[in-house]
This record gives C-alpha cells, structure tokens and sequence, in this order.
C-alpha cells in the first residue's frame, strides 16, 4: 500500500481510571496499553507513525523510547497536546509531521486490542482518497459517537453522544474511534473544526460532515468484533477486556492441543510455545517468553517467567520460576524430565540438567546442576556449579556474597552434602566428597575424602534439669 502514516492519540486524561499512572499506560495482559496499538502498526510498514502526548506526556514517552522495553520496529515521532482540547484538536497537533501525498490512519490509544488485518482494511478502504471510518453495531452504544446514515444508506456525519438528540442515540451503529483518512484532505479539514458542542472540545469526528460537504466519499468499514475496538475508560473495562484478551490466548493454545484444566484461570503476559501433550493447572501466570517441551505438567498456581522447560519436567504447585535479563543470569532452563517444587524458587540463571530434582523451598540462582543432582528441601544454590547426581542436604545453603563481591562454589560429581552445611565461597568440594551435617566449609575439599567442619560433641553424664521450687515460678 503505497504512503501510508499513523497518528495515535493518547494525550487523554483518562479521568475514569482514577489513577496517577496514564491511562495508555496501564498494562494488558503485561504490556502497556498503548503497546499493543503500535505493535499492531508495526506490522502495516506506515512511513511516519506519531504518538499524541499531553497528560503524563513525560511517562509515556519515556515508556516507549529506545531502551524501554522490547524495541519498536519503527522510529517513533511525539507530538505534544498542551492543554488537550480534543481529539480533533489532537490530530491538529499531529499534523505538521505528516506528509500529505498518502492516507493517514488516525488511532485511539486506549483501544488496545485493534488488530493489523482490520486497521489494513480501513486503510485500504481510503486508498482511493475516500473517508474511511470503522464502525461496529453494539446493543449498548451510549458513549459512543453514533453513525449517521442518509435515507440511502450513505454515512453524513458522526454525532458524539452528549450531543445527540433521543433519535440519533436510538441509532447502534458507533464510531469505534479510528479512521483513514486522506493526507490531502487531512490540514484542511482540522482548520475547519470548532468547538461549539456539548464538551466544548474540537471533535475530530466532525470531520466526516466536511468529507460530505466537500463531496469527498465517505466508507464504513464494519467490524463485529466488539473485544477488538472496545475502548478502555475505566478499571472495570480495563480488566473485562483483560478475561476477554485471556480467553482468545486460552483458546488458541487448546486448539494447538495444550490441556488447560480451566481456561478462565490462565493468564499469559507474553508468549508461549508448547510441544504436544502439555498439561497446565489453574491459577498460573507466564511471564515473558516461556516455552514448554512435550508433556511437561505445571502444576496449580505457579509463576513461570522467561523459561525454558523440556519435555516430561514436571513443576510441582506454587513455584516461582523466573529468568531474566541476559546481564542477570538469563532465562532460566530445566531439563528432560526434572522435577521441581512443590514451593520451589528458581531465580536468574538457574539451568537445571535432565532428571534434576528441586524440592520444596530449595533456591535456585544463577547456578548450574549437572543431570540427576538433587536439592530436595529448604536450601539455597547461589552462583554454584553442581555436579552430576550430586545431593544436597536439607537446610545447607552457599553462602556466596561477602558484602561486596559473589563468588563460586563448585561441586563435582557424586558429591552429598549433608544437612545444614554452609559452603563459604569460594569453594570446591571434589568429585565423590562427602561434607558432615552442620559443617561450614571455608576450605576446598579433595575429591573422595570427607570433610566435617564443626565442634565435636560433648555428653556430659549424668545431667540434672533445673527443678521447679516452691518461690520460683
Ligand atoms: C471517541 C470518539 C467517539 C468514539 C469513541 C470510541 C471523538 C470526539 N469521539 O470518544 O466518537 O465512539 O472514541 O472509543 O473523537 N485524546 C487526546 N487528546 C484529547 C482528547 C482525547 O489525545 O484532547 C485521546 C485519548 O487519550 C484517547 C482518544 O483520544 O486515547 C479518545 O479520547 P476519549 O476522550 O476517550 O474519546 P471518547 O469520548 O471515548
Ligand atoms: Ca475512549
């Protein structure tokens, strides 16, 4: 499609989310509203895309430069509203940056789910250089600007509902707030605007009377997808359209074959891939990117964030697995067939190996255990290399921070460290070591030997309790 440019309005106040944070910034399914408008613009290949700021301008515009968050494919452009007195007046802002030789597509940013298919369509329809506007029918239009049709069936006019007489508001074809609109047209038609109406802002859907004043042709292009043009005014609107967001992930990952035990309690704020055979419980959430190989089973109500489980591990209820940032760690892995939780923690940089069992309460940071290496309970593993089948005891922990700088602890393979211990790095415990109970080890251990780093114990014969007397209570 030969020049097209998009402008997105988000210098609202978005009064109704009583709130300090921006409406186009509050967070969908993870991401910032507004995030999700440009992502579907992303795919259209416009030339100029500019954002309208005014309220919370700062916020928003730093939440959306380079560096914050995943990069935008395309140069952004702000355009700032000061005071906002409309969305025509808003797109007036927007317009010095246009060029005028193609069709300007004009977007709500807090219309978040809008997706690239529809907005191609409406662009598509004002190729020509007609008015395109996109429209939906809903059983409950008040709020909405209405469509006005002629006797013939042809759009006149868009009538906001504060303004609408009691027949204009009987009508249920609305405006879902976006257009196509022809650069040519575009200046001439903003100059024009006023704001003699019920809110006294400069109304950007007036326009449509002067594209049919001017014998310009106006089109509506129709949607029956409620979910995707529905606006965000409030936080009860915000978390309807939430479920409803869920819902459409929820189903398009069972008809791929993922077995969802309920579909209403399954959040995904980002993406995941899952092989054949995955089984999810109810109440978790994935974070960022996650990917599940065959038949890996997760159990109730864990949290799983940019991860990569392999086929047959299994996540026991109520664990947290969370990788992150390649500079923390990175995402975090775990092996065919591992078992982890129930209650388990694994942090940044936790790669578990095939067969690798992380029981309840056990810790996982930045560490690596090599296949069958088992941690089964209360324990922490911080900046460690763990070797094959080794065991770890319940309560020992690496103490790897001595205020200032981490360190490593490295266990070879086959090496059983008894409950309690703490391992002060840096520190190598050696193949086939053993380490007592209740040991600190400060020292390298050599591979075979055991180590016990504790007081000896004292039995002191014959030893009275202190007895109850008559005055002392
Ligand atoms: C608007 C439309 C209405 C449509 C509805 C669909 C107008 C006059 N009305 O109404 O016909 O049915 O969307 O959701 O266009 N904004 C600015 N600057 C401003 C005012 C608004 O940037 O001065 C932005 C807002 O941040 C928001 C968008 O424009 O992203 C829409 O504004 P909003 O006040 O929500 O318009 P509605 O009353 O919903
Ligand atoms: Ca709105």
């Amino acid at each position: 499609m030969a020049g097209l440019d998009v402008v997105v309005m988000a210098a609202g106040k978005g009064t109704r989310m009583k709130s300090r944070l921006p409406k186009v910034l509050h967070r969908l399914a993870g991401r910032p509203m507004v995030r999700h408008v440009l992502d579907a613009v992303a795919a259209l290949g416009a030339r100029r895309v500019v954002l309208v700021t005014g309220h919370g301008a700062e916020a928003v515009e730093a939440a959306l430069r380079p560096g914050a968050g995943q990069a935008l494919p395309f140069a952004l452009d702000f355009a700032r509203q000061e005071p906002q007195l409309g969305t025509g007046h808003a797109v007036q802002q927007a317009a010095p940056l246009l060029p005028e030789d193609g069709t300007v597509l004009v977007l709500n940013g807090d219309v978040p789910l809008i997706t690239a298919a529809t907005l191609r369509a409406l662009a598509a329809a004002a190729a020509d250089g007609a008015l395109a506007v996109l429209t939906i029918a809903l059983d409950d239009p008040s709020g909405y600007g209405r469509i006005v049709r002629d006797a013939r069936g042809a759009v006149r006019a868009i009538v906001e509902h504060k303004d609408a007489s009691a027949a204009e508001r009987a009508i249920r074809e609305t405006n879902a707030g976006m257009m196509a609109v022809p650069g040519a047209r575009l200046r001439g038609w903003l100059a024009r605007l006023h704001n003699r109406n019920a809110q006294g802002e400069y109304y950007l859907t007036d326009i449509v009377a002067l594209a049919v004043a001017d014998g310009v042709p106006v089109r509506a292009v129709t949607t029956e997808d409620a979910v995707e043009v529905a606006g965000v005014n409030s936080p009860a609107q915000l978390a309807a359209l939430e479920r409803a967001f869920q819902r459409r992930q929820a189903e398009r990952l069972m008809e791929a074959g993922v077995r969802l035990a309920d579909p209403a309690r399954f959040d995904l704020r980002g993406t995941l891939q899952c092989g054949a055979d995955v089984e999810i419980d109810v109440g978790c959430v994935f974070e960022g990117e996650v990917s599940l190989g065959e038949g890996v089973r997760i159990g109730a109500h864990c949290v799983i964030a940019d991860a990569r489980i392999a086929a047959g591990a299994v996540i026991h209820p109520f664990s947290h697995v969370a990788g992150g940032a390649v500079d923390k760690g990175g995402a975090v892995e775990v092996g065919e067939g591992a078992l982890v939780g129930p209650f388990a923690r694994l942090r940044p940089g936790a790669r578990l190996g095939a067969q690798v069992h992380i029981g309840n309460f056990v810790e996982v940071k930045n560490s690596t255990l090599a296949e069958g290496a088992k941690a089964n309970h209360l324990a922490y593993l911080g900046d460690a290399t763990v070797g094959a089948r080794v065991n770890y005891g319940a309560g020992s922990i690496t103490a790897n921070y001595d205020g200032v700088h981490k360190h490593r602890t490295v266990i070879g393979d086959d090496v059983q460290v008894g409950s309690n211990c703490v391992l002060v790095a840096p520190v190598t415990l050696g193949a086939g070591s053993t380490v007592a109970g209740g040991s600190t080890i400060t020292k390298d251990t050599p591979a075979g030997a055991l180590a016990v780093a504790r007081g000896r114990q004292v039995s002191i014969e014959h030893w009275k309790r202190p007895v109850r007397t008559a005055q002392g209570r």
